[in-house]
């Protein structure tokens, strides 16, 4: 979901059914898994870069996991902005805050909550090879592979998910439901 301007701040919480899809503990099973994947996959010094505000509560379990596995990431934030207060995406992408450490050169690993139309990465992607990044590798918690808009699959993906708007472990809806430990399904009513 987007921020900045009209960040939905004084609404209220929108009443709703939230049902379980990946509960915490298959979450931090996969979250390790994918840890185990990386390190298989990217060596060396790398810089991963979390995009806020969705991918906050995954970067922190992920680069947590990341140590386990003897990497030494560093870690930046670039906030950006899709989709406003809707559940469609609009298709128009902003960077609100920018990223400000180095990234000419480096090995980049691009870390988001989910990839659906695909705008947001390949807006974030391209980007950064125009700043003339090494290589960028992209991981996503989620996976919406039916919705994409635009060319772009992720190197590590979590979970495939379902077409359905869910919630939680950072994904928002409206800016709520970041704080659920699982990952769920909003259901209206
Ligand atoms: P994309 O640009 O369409 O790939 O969408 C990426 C962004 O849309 C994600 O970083 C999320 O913030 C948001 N998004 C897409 N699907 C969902 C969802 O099911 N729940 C919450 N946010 C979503
Ligand atoms: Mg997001």
């Amino acid at each position: 979901m987007g921020s900045g301007p009209g960040d939905g701040t004084t609404q209220s919480k929108p009443a709703a059914k939230v049902s379980v899809l990946f509960d915490a503990d298959r979450i931090a099973a996969r979250v390790a898994a994918l840890a185990k994947e990386i390190a298989g996959g990217v060596g060396g010094d790398f810089l991963v870069i979390s995009i806020l505000k969705g991918s906050f509560v995954f970067s922190a379990d992920l680069i947590r996991a990341m140590h386990g596995e003897g990497m030494h990431p560093q870690i930046d934030f670039i906030t950006l902005s899709s989709y406003g207060e809707a559940t469609e995406s609009s298709g128009h992408v902003e960077i609100t805050r920018d990223v400000t450490d180095r990234i000419r050169g480096r090995t980049i690993m691009l870390v988001d909550d989910i990839l659906e139309s695909g705008r947001t990465l390949a807006f974030a992607k391209t980007m950064l090879l125009d700043r003339a990044a090494g290589e960028v590798k992209v991981c996503v918690f989620l996976d919406k592979p039916n919705k994409r808009k635009v060319a772009i699959e992720a190197d590590f993906v979590g979970f495939e998910c379902p077409d359905e708007f869910v919630v939680g472990y950072g994904l928002d809806y409206a800016h709520y439901y970041r704080e659920l430990p699982y990952v769920g399904i909003l259901e209206s009513g």
